[in-house]
């Protein structure tokens, strides 16, 4: 169920749990093709870890 996932406390860490994030999920995948640095800013709890992690779960190598 979705609702009681989206007040789970902890960061996501898969795509099929991100709510929205479409639009900076595709510019962190176009940064990563083209090598470029990516930084996530925002206020705490907006989901800048959920967003980073989820990303890097779709990545084949990765280190978090
Ligand atoms: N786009 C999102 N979809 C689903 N849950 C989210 C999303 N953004 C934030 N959350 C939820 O909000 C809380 C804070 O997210 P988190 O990624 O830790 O934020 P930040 O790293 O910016 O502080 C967590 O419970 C997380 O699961
Ligand atoms: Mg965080």
């Amino acid at each position: 169920m979705a609702v009681p996932v989206l007040f789970d406390l902890r960061p996501k860490e898969r795509i099929e749990e991100l709510y929205d994030f479409r639009d900076e999920l595709n510019k962190l995948i176009a940064c990563y093709r083209d090598g470029r640095i990516a930084v996530i800013l925002g206020i705490r709890r907006m989901g800048k870890s959920s967003l980073l992690r989820s990303f890097l779960n779709i990545m084949e190598y990765h280190i978090y």
